[in-house]
């Protein structure tokens, strides 16, 4: 029996996956992986717990009992670490930083890898990561690499962080954005690169709108018309 379909939407942080991964699921009707989420849930747990993001044998354990859902409410879905809602609390830079440490580990993306195979299902999902593509779903049917320049990236989320109300410096979140980007690129297990068979789609200089239509074009090839 063919396998559902599975739409991988790979790329650094603030390329504009999320935003990008949300309007797919919601077009197709397809469930969706938000995979950044469980890597900064996990990095929380382990915060909370006292344990050091570099203790991989500990954290592996953490892995495997992490009690991780996705609530769907009217505002939009939360993530929820047993009982509390941790939506707002792992969006910080801090956390961002914290999950890419424990996702350096070859053993706790090993212990959260059929967790997030799990999410595959019918009619469809989209998954968003940095190693959907190459790693969890390497038979996906549709692949995309969504990049964007470090400078744009760290604009998009300096407005983001001011529309929140929050203090934003740009030269700092610039310098967070590429120290991220170096540990995911260049670590042994699962580094953030384009599967061969990805679309690499450049969103710098492209609105959500002109990504969205230059994915759909590309799912089209791939799949034929869904809808
Ligand atoms: O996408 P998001 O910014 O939420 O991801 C947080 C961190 O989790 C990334 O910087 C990356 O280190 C890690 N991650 C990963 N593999 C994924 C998704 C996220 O290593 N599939």
């Amino acid at each position: 029996m063919a396998k559902a379909v599975v739409i991988a939407v790979d790329g650094p942080g603030g390329a504009g996956k999320g935003e990008l991964t949300r309007r797919l699921a919601e077009r197709f009707n397809f469930a969706l992986l938000d995979s950044g989420a469980i890597y900064r849930v996990l990095a929380y747990a382990a915060r909370k717990a006292g344990l050091a993001l570099f203790d991989e044998e500990s954290l592996v354990q953490e892995a495997q009992v992490l009690n991780l859902s996705f609530k769907p409410e009217s505002d939009g879905v939360h993530v929820m670490l047993g009982t509390e809602d941790v939506s707002r609390a792992i969006r910080t830079e801090e956390a961002g930083a914290n999950a890419s440490k424990v996702a350096a580990l070859p053993a706790v993306r090993q212990a959260l890898l059929q967790r997030q195979r799990d999410f595959r299902r019918e009619p469809g999902l989209v998954a968003d990561g940095r190693d959907m593509g190459t790693v969890v779903f390497p038979d996906a049917q549709v692949k995309i690499f969504l990049d964007a320049s470090c400078e744009v990236r760290a604009h998009r989320r300096q407005l983001q962080m001011q529309s929140q109300g929050k203090e934003a410096d740009y030269e700092r979140i610039l310098q967070e954005i590429k120290e991220r980007d170096d540990r995911d690129r260049n670590r042994a297990a699962a580094p953030l690169k384009p599967a061969p068979d990805a679309l690499i789609l450049d969103s710098t200089e492209l609105s959500i709108a002109e990504v969205e239509a230059q994915a759909l074009a590309f799912i089209e090839q791939k799949l034929g018309k869904l809808n």
